[in-house]
């Protein structure tokens, strides 16, 4: 557990607007900030961050809250993932106070597949350079492909055996739970089997945001198999592929220097530009690209240029879910490599110099090119002009911004030599339609969401009851015991000793907690408990320490209690017109109400929760007695109320 020092330290030093920066675009307004909120799509910025505060709220969805609370928000971190991202910003080394094995087990499972992966990450890097077959099989490939020792060790390369169960025996040696490997994708989930998923491939981990491993890509070395040349971590809780992006933990902050992010293909091109000084790129891995995908890198730049190979699969690819970028409202240029090269290979051939400079002649803007591209295929065909029409329309119509999409149009009009009002008008058709189907998901997400709000909201009412009507009970269990222990000896009325007749009521009103019960137990067992004195002295010195002291704390506080109660005015009358003897009469008979009354509502609770939480398949006659019964309960204890002495 992170020490509260720590904590304190890491709340005074993560300053809000410094630790949002990262994550969206701020504007200053008066005293405060302002946003585009993060945590739902709106156009007007309804975020209002108060530096002064510390504090951020969102006036459209209702979010609000700390650094901390924003980044366990904004980045799916628990509280303790928040908390550490935080110190790492800031430097702040973080104290843990001593965990205890059965802290460790309790640790979210999230927490235990960052472990797992931590483990599997530097197992990979020791295979590569500290075994013989690494050093010869693996080191060798990626020197081959040109990869410096600096670059291998910052991305963190590793190599996994020709082994069945290499990582798999070394994690369970560890202590690692043979589960846990296998939720994070590392181990087989087959029954009965130790099987690693990654065996002789060069591994590249995959890092999310903030640095830590997610999971791992894996490269074949041998070239005449059929197995694939890459397989990935299946997906997990902490590995979601069409959420992650390779090599954004390290190209972020350069993207947002230079506001611009690469879009490359594989891996093997991330860690070559990277070589080669160019640090804004990240891969999608070769698949296409998704919406969280486009969102991650918004939030450092709003312009992405997308580098693919010059064949013809790589234009494909290129065409292929760069909509999807457009819709999100950022700006795409494409640049078309030589023919058989990809970005690796061409960083490697030209250098740097020849790579920057043939990308600043040949970046294109992404609907000029694809207009381009398409308007050499349709040449003179009318059929495929007009297919072409329709798809460069649906690719302007997807960008949110009218002034931009103006100026495509009229541009596109030029180029195909049709009318711009016939463009404009399909175009804002088009609009209409996304407009309306926006419209219809946001309000889909905003019913989710205020649904899962209340239900939020009700469980921590329920368990706010739960934990009130719970130290009731106990107060109320407490307050009998004392005054068992108090006046038990005492004659309750002739031929019946109080003790006697609380422990008649215990009876009906059970009590649950352990100590108190044993005390019953024993005042059950004396069977002279006549002498006032010996019947508490009885457990004040009983040789359980646990149980004498309770029993000291009970009667020393009953003590101060009655001192109160005599320098208050309503109790000294009351002592001036009853005895003591009524008095202590009159508290039992009130304790035991209170104790019943809790008891109910506790009972309540629970079944109002179960009420609300019933299923189909759930009992419902069984639980409407249950609420039946409670209520009868509750009906009968309020007229009991009236008659009862004491109000607490
Ligand atoms: P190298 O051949 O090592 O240079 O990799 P590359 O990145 O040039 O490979 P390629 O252009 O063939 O593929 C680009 C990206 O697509 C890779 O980095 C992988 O992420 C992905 N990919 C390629 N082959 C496979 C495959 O067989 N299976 C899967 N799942 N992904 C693949
Ligand atoms: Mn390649």
């Amino acid at each position: 557990m992170i020490s509260k020092e720590t904590i304190a330290k890491i709340n005074d030093e993560a300053d809000i607007i410094d630790v949002l920066s990262d994550f969206i675009n701020l504007r200053k307004a008066g005293s405060n900030y302002k946003a585009n909120c993060p945590f739902h799509h709106e156009k007007t910025p309804s975020f209002v961050i108060s530096p002064a505060k510390q504090i951020y709220k969102c006036f459209g969805c209702g979010k609000a809250g700390d650094s901390v609370k924003f980044v366990m928000e904004h980045e799916h971190f628990s509280y303790v993932e928040a908390l550490k991202y935080l110190a790492q910003k800031y430097n702040i080394p973080i104290e843990e106070t001593i965990q205890s094995p059965e802290f460790i087990e309790q640790q979210s499972k999230r927490e235990g597949l960052y472990i797992v992966n931590e483990f599997a990450k530097d197992f990979f890097v020791q295979n590569m350079f500290e075994t013989e077959e690494g050093k010869a099989i693996a080191l060798s490939y990626f020197k081959e492909r040109g990869f410096s020792d600096t670059i291998i060790k910052k991305f963190q390369l590793g190599f996994a055996l020709d082994s069945y169960s290499a990582l798999t025996d070394a994690a369970l040696a560890k202590g690692h739970q043979l589960e846990m490997l296998q939720s994070a994708g590392l181990s087989s989930k087959k029954e009965n089997t130790k099987l690693d998923f990654f065996r002789e491939r060069v591994m590249f981990p995959i890092h999310g945001i903030s640095g830590k491993v997610l999971g791992f890509g894996g490269r074949i070395l041998k070239n005449n198999v059929k197995a694939p040349k890459y397989i990935n971590t299946p997906d997990s809780d902490i590995y979601d592929k069409s959420k992650v992006l390779y090599g954004i933990f390290y190209a972020k902050n350069a993207i947002r220097k230079m506001d611009e992010c690469y879009m490359v293909e594989g891996y093997t091109d991330v860690i070559s530009l990277h070589q080669a000084g160019i640090e804004h790129v990240v891969s999608s891995s070769g698949t296409s690209l998704t919406t969280d995908q486009v969102r991650l890198i918004k939030r450092y730049s709003e312009n992405i240029t997308v580098l693919y190979d010059g064949d013809a699969a790589g234009i494909k690819a290129a065409l292929r879910g760069i909509d999807i970028i457009l819709e999100n409202g950022l700006n795409v240029k494409v640049v078309l490599l030589p023919e058989n090269h990809d970005p690796d290979s061409f960083v490697r051939e030209q250098g740097l110099d020849g790579f920057d400079k043939f990308v600043s002649a040949n970046k294109q803007d992404f609907i000029l090119f694809k207009l381009q591209l398409l308007l050499e295929d349709a040449k003179n065909d009318p059929v495929k002009k007009a297919a072409l029409v329709t798809d460069i329309l649906e690719s302007i119509s997807k960008i949110p911004d009218a002034i931009k999409r103006s100026i495509y149009l009229k541009e596109s009009a030029n180029l195909l030599g049709v009318e711009e009002q016939v463009l404009l008008n399909e175009s804002n058709k088009k609009r209409k339609d996304i407009l309306s189907k926006q419209r219809k998901e946001e309000r889909i997400q905003e019913e989710r969401q205020v649904k899962e709000q209340s239900m939020i909201d009700d469980l921590i009412q329920h368990n706010q009851d739960y934990i009130e009507a719970g130290i009731h009970i106990e107060k109320f269990e407490r307050d009998v015991i004392r005054t068992l222990l108090e006046y038990g000896g005492k004659p309750y009325k002739e031929d019946l000793l109080t003790a006697e007749y609380i422990l008649d009521r215990l009876n009906e009103v059970p009590i649950e907690n352990d100590l108190h019960l044993r005390i019953v137990e024993l005042a059950r067992k004396i069977d002279d408990k006549t002498n006032e004195e010996s019947f508490s002295n009885f457990f004040i010195n009983h040789t359980d320490e646990e149980l004498s002291n309770l029993a000291i704390t009970l009667l020393l506080g009953n003590y101060n209690k009655y001192d109160t109660a005599l320098s208050d005015g309503w109790a000294k009358k009351k002592m001036h017109t009853n005895t003591k003897e009524q008095i202590f009469k009159d508290d039992i008979d009130t304790e035991f109400f209170w104790l019943r009354y809790w008891r109910i509502k506790l009972l309540e609770i629970e079944v109002l929760k179960r009420l609300k939480q019933a299923s189909p398949e759930d009992d419902m006659t069984k639980l409407l007695m249950m609420k039946k019964k409670v209520d009868t309960e509750k009906a009968a204890i309020a007229k009991e109320k009236n008659t009862v002495i004491t109000p607490r």
